[in-house]
């Protein structure tokens, strides 16, 4: 088992800058991910660790042992790609045995380990099949099984999921996590779907145009943003826009319709006087107990869906519309008119940042 360190790393394409001044610690036996729209350097970041690309600028180390320019045959690790990569002509069994041949390992205990494994991604039985008589979920768990029977240090899984349907992402991804608990190997995974990150991840680094943004668990990037980019890259949420009113031990900003009161996140302070936008979660309104002195706004029922656990009210405040989580045990009648609550530790105010 590895320790994982980034130390400025920074990988250029010509013009393009795939990882810029990457600093991370990616702990030993941790599930890591990194997040992030299509292109803002995921892949890159993951095959500098891996050793199949190198950095342009800074340092790569296992452990405290320097691999910056050490090729990936000689680091321990196995990575599992997209498109599963098997051989078509060779049976499930040697698709899993071939890393071992490689590595002359003895033929009996060649044969010990792929049935170990197979057993371990749930495919005993399976190995005198060929991948085209396997579904798109067996073929991927071929993939994890050809990787996990070398015993790698690190196991590194670049959007693994993505070409499966959404229920089978969903099975597979908690079989990932299972498995990864099993064997307590440090894991690094790439994926741009930001429940997947959530749902399988201790720790998420979520990256844009090449630079991580924020490094947390799943409950403090949900939480506590460090700035408007994450807050809106991840789960739902409305912004209103507003002027900061005043700063005490709650912040005020106001937004036309109101004064918010909520606290800062962000990794910048706000003044008096800063544009700011407040985050509202669907989950964090209440259309109760609405003797609140503070952060009550007055809506308009413009739809409700019922979706089962809750009923989303999109509710129209202004001429902003917010998304809630309405209990579901009423009506929702369009033109209706009501009131909100959101509690201050709720309302996350950021310093407002343009985004596209
Ligand atoms: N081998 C390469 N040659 C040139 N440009 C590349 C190469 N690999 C990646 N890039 C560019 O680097 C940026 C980051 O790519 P990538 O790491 O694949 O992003 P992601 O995995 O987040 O989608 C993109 O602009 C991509 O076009
Ligand atoms: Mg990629």
């Amino acid at each position: 088992m590895v320790k994982v360190e980034l130390k400025n790393v920074t990988k250029r394409f010509g013009e393009v800058i795939a990882s810029d001044s990457v600093n991370l610690v990616i702990n030993d036996g941790e599930f890591f991910t990194f997040l992030g729209p299509s292109g803002c350097g995921k892949t890159t970041t993951m095959r500098m660790i891996a050793g199949l690309e190198f950095p342009s600028e800074g340092k790569v180390y296992y452990d405290d042992k320097d691999v910056t320019s050490l090729p990936s045959f000689k680091r321990n690790t196995g990575m599992v790609f997209q498109n599963y990569a098997l051989w078509p002509h060779m049976k499930v069994s040697e698709n899993v045995a071939y890393g071992l041949e490689v590595r002359k390992v003895p033929k009996e205990e060649i044969a010990e380990r792929v049935e170990k494994v197979l057993d371990l991604v749930g495919l005993s039985g399976m190995g005198d099949r060929f991948p085209n008589q396997l579904s798109g979920g067996q073929q991927q768990r071929v993939a994890l099984a050809r990787v996990l029977v070398i015993e790698p240090d690190i196991l590194l899984l670049d959007e693994p999921l993505s070409n499966l349907d959404a229920k089978l992402r969903v099975e597979m991804r908690e079989e990932i996590k299972d498995i990864q608990r099993k064997l307590g190997i440090t894991t690094i995974y790439v994926t741009h779907d930001q429940e997947e990150a959530m749902a399988i991840s201790d720790r998420i680094a979520i990256q844009n145009y090449g630079k991580i943004r924020q490094v947390g668990t799943p409950q403090e990037i949900y939480n506590k943003p460090d700035n408007l980019f994450i807050a809106t890259f991840i789960g739902k949420g409305a912004l209103l826009e507003g002027n900061v009113t005043s700063i005490g031990e709650n912040i005020s900003v106001d937004i036309g319709e109101g004064v918010l009161e909520g606290h800062n996140t962000g990794n910048k302070s706000l003044e008096e006087g800063d544009h700011a936008a407040v985050v509202l979660r669907p989950e964090n309104f209440f259309l109760k107990a609405l003797d609140e002195p503070y952060n009550v706004l007055d809506g308009l029922i413009e739809w409700s869906s019922f979706i089962g656990a809750v009923t989303e009210v999109k509710i129209l405040i202004g001429d902003e519309s917010l998304l809630i989580d309405a209990p579901a045990g009423r009506e929702y009648v369009s033109g209706e008119s009501l009131k909100v609550y959101i509690p201050k530790a709720k309302t996350v105010i950021l310093p407002w940042m343009e985004l596209d």
